[in-house]
């Protein structure tokens, strides 16, 4: 018997960056010598403090459930945070612990998405929001940026896109795949729109540590009215190199987050205790680890534009955050994923293609590898490019 699925599933498509990653982890295991610019994740080990405060958990036996929405002391560190870091203050209460960020973005549309509200969302997009509004009932609306605007969302081009049906926004700066920052330029005029028409903002900002040019803005506090209009997504994943730890939260009108919170009830229920008290830790303790990554990642994304600036038939937009470059390759003639394919089996080389995104005509490189590893990949995308 073949089991029949939920529509609700066949809908979706599976994530095309974790498609191409197996694959050159699988490369890797025979032996070949893989240079990996797909990877999402930094490459430095979790703090040390980090992970003592995860061992002295486990010792101390604190293995068992936590409330839902997260331990009292990391949901009012969380709100601390936000509150000196965005300039918005947030209390515990408002603020609910997931499985990493991904859990709060997928539960926050679980909850506000009534069947057919649309969903803007600014392209090209990270792989997940798409389906994730597929997967609430909603209707995925893309409004397009362009790589000579730097990947910059505009005011006019989501006003275009607001129809009677739109309810909320997604908004992710720093990007990913663009390393796009929105400055407070760009989001004040946003802000004013999104408070004039009632929207709703679910703001990713889970690489806000990694802004290079300038300081990181929340459109939070960018329109008194936003804050009750806007969910703040992020966690410690990627400031604090703990991807597998997965601790993300929301923090945002209490009406959300308590729905959040029911849902995550009947879901998950808490996120591993032990992992809690890791990212209380990261959260309380030394932050100059966060700092020295994001000068080192800072270098590397020098580094890689000024080596893709000598590569024939590719454009690249400087990116100004997160760890990835966004380049359009579209003078190759090949779509994305051949020319990934094509890189991985003839170089060796993994990248993520850009039709996961939305943008067929680039690939995305990340720099969260070392300035070694960096050079001999561009190096190998040369002599891809120039073999064609
Ligand atoms: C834009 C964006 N949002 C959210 C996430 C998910 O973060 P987490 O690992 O905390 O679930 C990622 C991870 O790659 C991301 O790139």
């Amino acid at each position: 018997m073949v089991v029949s699925l939920a529509p609700r599933i066949t809908a979706v498509a599976p994530s095309s960056t974790l498609a191409i990653t197996a694959k050159a982890k699988a490369l890797k295991a025979q032996g070949v010598d893989v240079v990996n610019l797909a990877g999402g994740e930094p490459d430095c080990d979790t703090p040390a403090h980090i992970k003592q405060a995860a061992i002295a958990a486990i010792q101390e036996g604190f293995t068992k459930y936590t409330p839902t929405a997260g331990i009292p002391d990391l949901r009012a560190a969380v709100a601390k945070t936000l509150t000196a870091d965005l300039g918005v203050p947030y209390q515990a209460s408002e603020v609910v612990v997931t499985n990493g960020a991904k859990q709060a973005l997928y539960n926050a549309l679980q909850v506000l998405c009534r069947p057919g509200d649309e969903v803007l969302i600014p392209s090209p997009y990270w792989v997940s929001y798409p389906e994730m509004v597929t997967l609430a009932g909603g209707t995925p609306v893309f409004v397009k940026t362009s790589q000579a605007d730097r990947f910059r969302l505009t005011v006019e081009s989501v006003e275009r896109a607001v129809t009677a049906k739109t309810r909320l926004l997604l908004l992710n700066s720093p990007s990913n795949p663009t390393g796009s920052v929105l400055p407070k330029a760009s989001l004040l005029p946003l802000a004013d729109l999104v408070a004039r028409r009632g929207l709703v903002v679910i703001s990713d900002e889970i690489y806000d540590q990694l802004s290079y040019d300038e300081p990181h803005v929340s459109i939070a506090a960018c329109h008194p009215a936003l804050r009750a209009q806007t969910l703040i997504v992020n966690g410690v994943s990627k400031a604090f190199a703990m991807t597998g730890w997965r601790i993300g939260w929301a923090a945002g009108p209490q009406p959300l987050i308590d729905a959040m919170i029911t849902l995550q009830d009947h879901a998950t229920s808490n996120a591993s205790s032990i992992s809690q008290r890791a990212a209380l830790a990261a959260l309380t303790g030394d932050r100059s680890t966060i700092t020295r990554m994001a000068e080192e990642f800072k270098h590397r994304r020098d580094l890689l534009v000024e080596a893709l600036r000598t590569v024939p038939g590719l454009s690249c937009v400087p990116p100004q955050g997160a760890f990835y470059a966004f380049c359009d390759i579209s003078a190759s003639g090949l779509s994305s994923t051949v020319f990934a394919e094509r890189l991985l089996t003839e170089r060796h080389v993994a990248v993520i293609p850009g039709a996961g995104f939305g943008w067929d005509t680039h690939i995305r490189l990340s720099f969260c590898t070392s300035r070694a590893a960096l050079e001999e990949g561009v190096r190998r995308l040369r002599a891809f490019l120039e073999a064609l």
